[in-house]
């Protein structure tokens, strides 16, 4: 039936059921993976902060691991306004003295009620129903005053000291959702108004979290995928409308948190876009430099070159002159990273027969074990099905088992390609594989 003239529900459901497909592979990955997740307290007081919690809710059910910090400077601002006390910051850090300390604590307390009461909401016919979601706040921050700055007493201001990760990870093996208030507790017994963006970057970091994911401002001005040494630069060169956050993020790359995604609050379906599509929809700062894998160009020759020749030495591959890599670059796929070649692979199609041969298939020995030999396979495949070749022969010496691993099998030397046959050297003796690309 033509999608036009699609009745609008069997339109949904195939729309649905697709999306649910294209999700299924983030949903096994973020099974049991932790994502430490802050929010702050003008998303908070928005208006889009009920479907948020449906979605935290939803990430609880689908087994991630969530621990929820949240802010509140808006509303500790918009409370110490009313009382006429005044905001003093000092360094971008607010100047907690006695009363606004007070305003903290009713306003952090307030906030932890209306949250719990949203994520304990399970009426039927809403996206909540049977949802059960139990969550846990305690004293799992231990923090110590930042002290004064520049003659400037910043009093009840504190710094993460501690983070009790253990505990944490207990509430986190029993299910629970765990809320971390902007508040940390020194061994004096005083409590501490800490930023919700420096306790979810050590709670991240110290709790070896897959994901640290700020919902707060947009930053429309960055680009949508940037390097940790891309995020220092855009922080020097960029005016931005907030800082902290890319700063946070920084920190926590910095800290071993591997990927730190910032999410627009206006944007309703921010968290869920990012985590189960592959395009995403904010931000993503990543601790790894980025991969790309590409047809060569003739100026990747050097880097090949750099990455067989040892290879060759030792006799693993067969030694190519450069002019032969350069009379064939197209057929080269490699993975760059940060302008270094780290892996290669060729494939030359013999059209005629519609067989390919696999060659030069290298990774570069700090790389090897990733995955990342599959990858350019796939790659290669991919290549050689838009060839529309139906099988790929490879020669090899010392990687039989990689290659029956991925799905080859052992073939003759009578199966190659009459060409490539009588080129076969005996004294090289290697095994020939093969694989249908059917
Ligand atoms: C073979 C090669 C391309 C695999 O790349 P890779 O990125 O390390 O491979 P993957 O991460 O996809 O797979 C790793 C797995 O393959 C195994 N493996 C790696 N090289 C292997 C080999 N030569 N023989 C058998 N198994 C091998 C690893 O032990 C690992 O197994 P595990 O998953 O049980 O730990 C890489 O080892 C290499 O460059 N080798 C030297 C060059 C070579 O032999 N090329 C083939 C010539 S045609």
């Amino acid at each position: 039936m033509n999608d036009k003239i699609k009745p609008p529900l069997t339109q949904f459901i195939a729309t649905t059921t697709s999306w649910f497909r294209h999700a299924a592979p983030y949903i096994h990955s973020h099974r049991g993976a932790t994502f430490v997740i802050s929010v702050d307290g003008e998303t908070i007081a928005s208006n889009n902060f009920d479907n948020l919690i449906n979605d935290l809710a939803l990430l609880n059910s689908l087994g991630v691991r969530l621990v929820i910090v949240y802010g509140a400077r808006h509303q500790i601002e918009q409370q110490c306004h009313q009382n006429n006390i005044p905001v003093q910051y000092h360094q971008d850090l607010r100047v907690t003295d006695d009363d606004s300390l007070k305003v903290a604590k009713t306003i952090i307390g307030q906030i932890r009620l209306e949250i719990e009461a949203k994520l304990s909401f399970s009426l039927p016919h809403t996206p909540m129903a049977d949802a059960q979601i139990r969550c846990s706040s305690g004293n799992f921050v231990t923090a110590q005053p930042v002290g004064i700055i520049e003659g400037v007493d910043l009093c009840h201001t504190g710094q993460v000291r501690r983070i009790d990760t253990k505990a944490i990870e207990q509430q986190l093996d029993l299910g629970n959702i765990v809320l971390l208030p902007p508040l940390g507790y020194s061994p004096t017994g005083e409590i501490f108004n800490l930023s919700a963006e420096a306790i979810a970057t050590a709670c991240a970091s110290q709790l070896k979290a897959n994901k640290l994911i700020f919902i707060g401002d947009a930053h429309s001005e960055l680009p949508k995928e940037m390097t940790v040494v891309q995020a220092e630069d855009a922080l020097m060169d960029i005016e931005l409308t907030n800082s902290h956050t890319l700063q946070a993020a920084v920190d926590a790359c910095e800290a071993g948190v591997k990927r730190v995604h910032l999410l627009d609050r206006e944007q309703d379906d921010a968290l869920l876009q990012e985590l189960f599509s592959r395009d995403g929809a904010g931000i993503l700062i990543s601790a790894m430099a980025f991969e790309t894998t590409r047809i060569a160009t003739i100026n990747d020759i050097g880097g090949i070159l750099d990455l067989i020749q040892p290879l060759e030495q030792s006799g693993v591959l067969v030694k190519r002159a450069r002019e032969e890599l350069e009379l064939h670059i197209e057929n080269f796929v490699v993975m760059e990273r940060d302008g270094t070649i780290l892996a290669c692979a060729a494939l030359h199609p013999y059209h005629e027969h519609k067989v390919g041969e696999l060659a030069c298939v290298a990774v570069s020995s700090d790389y090897r074990g990733s995955r990342r030999g599959e990858q350019l396979l796939t790659a290669i495949q991919h290549q050689a099905i838009n060839l529309k070749l139906t099988e790929l022969y490879v020669l090899t010496t010392q990687a039989t088992h990689w290659f029956l691993e991925q799905g080859f099998v052992a073939a003759e030397i009578s199966d190659l390609p009459v060409e490539k046959r009588t080129l076969y050297n005996y004294q090289r003796n290697a095994n020939v594989l093969m694989k249908s690309l059917l």
